[in-house]
């Protein structure tokens, strides 16, 4: 009977954890690949360091519907000429989907 209910609990646990990250995107887990690039050496969430913050980069492109796309490419790519003088590096390492998945989290950042 004890075990029953712990697995039960289990399995309803294991529901809510899949509903949750359903919802809200996978976009808390972006952060984590954020800084495990090394995105927060030259960006930051409201203030510019090397590169344009994430929140200006949102309001720039609010209302753009190809602004994913573009900023993936960018985050792929490289991106120089559009912020200032200072040019970002490509991330060949990263996976279409993880630069897709970066370029909707800084299109969602908030002030
Ligand atoms: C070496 C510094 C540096 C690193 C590392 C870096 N960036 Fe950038 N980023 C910049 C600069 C500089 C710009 C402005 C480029 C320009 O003017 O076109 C920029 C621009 C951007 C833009 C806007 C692009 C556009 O098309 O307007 C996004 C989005 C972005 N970065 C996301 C990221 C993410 C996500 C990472 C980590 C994978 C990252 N950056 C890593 C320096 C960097």
């Amino acid at each position: 009977m004890r075990f029953a209910l712990s697995s039960l609990c289990g399995v309803l646990l294991a529901c809510a954890t899949a509903q949750a990250s359903a919802a809200s995107g996978d976009l808390a887990g972006a952060a984590d690949l954020a800084k495990a690039n090394g995105c927060y050496s030259c960006h930051a969430a409201a203030e510019k360091i090397v590169g344009p913050s994430f929140v200006s980069v949102a309001e720039k492109y609010a209302g753009d519907k190809d602004a994913s796309a573009s900023l993936a490419q960018s985050i792929q790519m490289g991106s120089k000429g559009k912020w200032g003088r200072a040019a970002m590096p490509a991330h060949p390492s990263l996976s279409p989907g993880d630069v897709t998945l970066l370029a909707n989290w800084v299109l969602a950042a908030r002030p």
